[in-house]
């Protein structure tokens, strides 16, 4: 279901990303390139790549990005350079300890196992190697929370089915629900092998971001 949808989606993606976040979701992946914290030259998997903006901005920051996905039609619209594989990223097609960093956008809330998705991540980084996930969030403050519930629920769905899908603007709303709080994607990253984890919130919390070093 998910790669269906994003195979039909993907021919606009990149358009409605940035329309429905006034262009804040490019901030938002320059943030996560920016505290993966690794030096030039360093190999990076982006993992769930879609179009492949993050492995644009892992590029531009000199790190050398392999961008992987579930969906022929995402990565078919991709616009890096990047090598790019059609992989499932609950059981990566990459040897143990084999790369520097791994970062993964707006991905974690269409996955049926996230736990196994952090031990997966932890398997293929050299230890030291640093993790960065990106995805939507739940602002604390309740105006806020308010604005986002009504944005999300009701004005993004009407601007994907008019540019491109309204059934998939639907899902990608709701699909905030799948994901656990903070404290406790904190604690899976944890103990996936990555002690030092943290989580920050971003833009007040439409966006969250959490990193960590592999033990
Ligand atoms: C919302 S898009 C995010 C794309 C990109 N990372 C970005 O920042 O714009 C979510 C992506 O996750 C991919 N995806 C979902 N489940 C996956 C899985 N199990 N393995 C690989 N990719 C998956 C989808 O195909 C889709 O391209």
């Amino acid at each position: 279901m998910v790669r269906s949808m994003f195979d039909a989606i993907a021919p606009r993606y990149d358009l409605v990303n940035r329309i429905m976040t006034f262009r804040l979701d490019t901030r938002w992946r320059r943030r996560a390139v920016r505290d993966l914290k690794l030096a030039p030259g360093s190999r990076v998997l982006d993992l769930a790549s879609g179009t492949g903006d993050l492995c644009i901005d892992l590029q531009r920051a000199e790190l050398i990005p392999i961008s992987m996905d579930l969906s022929f039609g995402m990565l078919a619209n991709g616009r890096s350079t990047a090598p790019r594989a059609q992989a499932d990223i609950l059981r990566l097609p990459i040897p143990d300890q084999s790369v520097d960093g791994v970062i993964c956008g707006f991905a974690l809330r269409n996955l049926v196992d996230l736990n196994t998705f952090f031990v997966e991540c932890a398997r293929v980084l050299k230890p030291g190697g640093r993790v960065a996930l990106l995805d939507v969030g739940v602002p604390h403050n309740p105006l806020l929370r308010f604005g986002n519930n009504i944005y999300f629920g009701k004005i993004v769905p009407k601007i994907g089915a008019l540019i491109s899908d309204g059934a998939a603007y639907r899902y990608l709303p709701r699909s905030v629900a799948y994901l656990p709080e903070r404290h406790t994607l904190v604690q899976m990253l944890r103990d996936a092998g990555f002690s030092d984890a943290t989580h920050s919130q971003l833009s007040g919390g439409l966006t969250q971001l959490m990193v960590g070093t592999r033990d």
